[in-house]
């Protein structure tokens, strides 16, 4: 296995820990453990008698009932449960794909989407999503792209890190042409059930289509990152019981303390997922009167969906920026070469609950002139 530095997580291993303001961090407002316990009456209870052996392989049946409900056609011996959406995406990859094989990926992207399809043996092709369209992918583009040796489709909807939603008729031809060919469609959904408006959600891929498999976590919309639970639903045996044989050599199973919590957390997960996009839709104002406030400096691409966004910096370089707002200002702004971009893009946040602090630190930072040094 030849596996390229992940250099989202490498810029992180650099300045998580010791920039004051993580102004480009895609997961939302996280919570204690006693706040979750505090969800139901006789969560702490269960907790402590949760017993520290190995747990089932696939997930709990009771978290994975949990999980089955999130969709419309799955049931809970088609979730397959991963320590976070992460290990999940590793092992799809390397269950579908085999020297020779071909990749279509949603490009610029999260970059374990596309680097763990080559490092399995795939030659990937990039479906580019373009800012003048508003980060939309073509469907025309995909028919073009496709080879008779090409095993899946890889996207992610909604969209890290512009922020795009696909609409409903580009999903369905998306999922024509690829359940006509026989191809695997994998939708990283990581993000869903954080879209602004919850009317346009898009129906998981998994529940239209017997061949698709779509990504869920709890890191996300449900802001519980440190509970490391992921997973793929999916309708598609051979690719789940790839994937199940391949978790032997990962992590074998979940975290017994983290499948309890995650279980409870999904019995809320409306209102978690509810509280979460509130707080984007109050940050997103910010930003976008910031962004007005600096319009010669950005252009502003405002998302429809999830908690990160993809703004282009307008006549400076965009990597040089971010160095010095980071070293400067403690405020960490996602430069575009981390997800495969050259265009001048960087990645913001805003599921954060110190927003607006951060904002204030960007404005100060800007008023000092930073740019005439
Ligand atoms: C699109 C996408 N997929 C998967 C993941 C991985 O999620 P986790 O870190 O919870 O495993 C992320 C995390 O940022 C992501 O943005």
């Amino acid at each position: 296995m030849n596996l390229q530095d992940f250099k989202l997580e490498r810029f992180f291993a650099k300045y998580e820990f010791t920039t004051e303001f993580l102004l480009c961090t895609s997961d939302c407002e996280s919570m204690s453990l006693g706040d979750v316990l505090a969800l139901e009456q006789g969560a702490q209870e269960q907790l402590e008698r949760v017993w520290l052996g190995y747990t089932e392989s696939t997930g709990s049946p009771a978290l994975r009932r949990e999980i089955a409900k999130i969709y419309t056609s799955i049931e809970p011996d088609e979730i397959l449960v991963h320590a976070g959406a992460e290990e999940a995406i590793f092992l799809f990859m390397h269950a579908v794909f085999q020297p020779g094989d071909h990749a279509v990926v949603h490009t610029p992207c999260y970059q374990s989407l596309t680097e763990t399809a080559r490092s399995a043996g795939a030659q990937v092709s990039a479906w580019r999503a373009r800012e003048e369209n508003g980060w939309a992918l073509d469907a025309d583009d995909l028919q073009r792209m496709l080879r008779p040796e090409t095993r899946a489709v890889i996207i992610n909807t909604p969209h890290n890190p512009t922020g795009y939603l696909m609409d409903a008729e580009t999903m369905r031809e998306v999922q024509r042409i690829t359940q006509e060919r026989g191809i695997v469609l994998f939708c990283d959904e990581v993000y869903r059930e954080l879209e602004h408006n919850p009317a346009d959600r898009l129906a998981a891929a998994c529940d239209g289509n017997p061949l698709a498999v779509s990504l869920g976590v709890l890191s996300k919309a449900y802001g519980l990152a440190g509970l490391r639970i992921g997973w793929v639903a999916t309708h598609n045996r051979a690719i789940y019981q790839k994937m199940a044989a391949l978790k032997d050599y990962t992590s074998i199973c979940n975290s017994a303390p983290s499948e309890l919590l995650a279980e409870i957390a999904l019995r809320h997960r409306e209102m978690l997922a509810q509280r979460n996009r509130e707080l984007v839709l109050r940050n997103l104002t910010i930003l976008d009167g910031f962004f007005a406030r600096h319009a010669g400096l950005f252009f502003w691409p405002r998302p429809r969906a999830g908690s990160i966004a993809f703004p282009r910096l307008i006549g400076q370089d965009v990597e040089a920026f971010c160095d010095r707002l980071a070293r400067e200002a403690g405020v960490l702004l996602a430069p575009g070469s981390l997800f495969g971009d050259a265009g001048n893009h960087f990645r913001v946040g805003f599921g954060r609950a110190n927003l607006p602090l951060a904002v204030e630190r960007l404005e100060k930072f800007l008023g000092g002139g930073w740019q005439v040094l």
